[in-house]
């Protein structure tokens, strides 16, 4: 595998600035997390299913939506907790997450409006429950390593099986596509 997943997420952190502080304010609001977790299901998959391609992969198979629903309320409640304090663990999961989605053959653009939806939803909530500014921003940096996770997912999955393909260095197949940017 071409990412580590445990370097990814010490990269991000430091990247998006997800400090001590964030993680301590989103721990101490963990209960409200898990509250709130099946409405946010809710909304998030009302707003999978307003478009015909992801309604019809969400609904694929039986009991699909049901069981995304829970991975959904799981997914949510351990941006709150961490898992291990944002360690080993959470990273594994993260990338695990993104690598699902390239399996199932969901593209990128869908997961940016879906992260969106996140955000706009928690921060309305927050908003209504008179939580304070810091949650929000602690809350928008977990989402956007979140984020950051399954976008790469797509890139290094796409990446290693060229590579496995035809042979190619990595440092040919990086030069092919910034010249291929170029000729566009
Ligand atoms: C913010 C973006 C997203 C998050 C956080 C998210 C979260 C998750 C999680 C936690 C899982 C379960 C992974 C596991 O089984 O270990 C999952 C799987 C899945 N997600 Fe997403 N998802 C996102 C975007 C999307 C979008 C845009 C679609 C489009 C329809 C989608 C459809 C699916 C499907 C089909 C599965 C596999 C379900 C199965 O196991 O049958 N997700 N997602």
């Amino acid at each position: 595998m071409a990412l580590d997943p445990h370097e990814f997420m010490s990269l991000m952190s430091r990247r998006i600035g997800f400090t001590e502080h964030n993680k301590s304010v989103l721990q101490s609001s963990e209960k409200w997390g898990l509250e709130i977790a099946p409405d946010m299901a809710t909304v998030f998959y009302d707003f999978l299913g307003r478009d015909e391609e992801m309604n019809a992969i969400l609904n694929e198979s039986d009991g699909r939506i049901h069981r995304l629903r829970e991975t959904f309320v799981e997914w949510f409640h351990e941006m709150f907790t961490g898992m291990d304090n944002w360690g080993n663990d959470y990273a594994d999961r993260r990338w695990r997450i993104g690598l699902i989605h390239v399996r199932v053959g969901i593209g990128p653009q869908h997961v940016v409006p879906a992260m969106a939806i996140v955000n706009q939803e928690a921060s309305r909530r927050l908003r209504d429950a008179g939580q304070p500014d810091d949650l929000k921003e602690a809350l928008e940096r977990i989402c956007m390593i979140d984020l950051a996770f399954i976008e790469q997912a797509y890139v290094e999955v796409a990446a290693e099986a060229v590579l496995k393909e035809t042979g190619w260095s990595a440092g040919l197949f990086r030069r092919l596509i910034t010249s291929g940017a170029a000729a566009m």
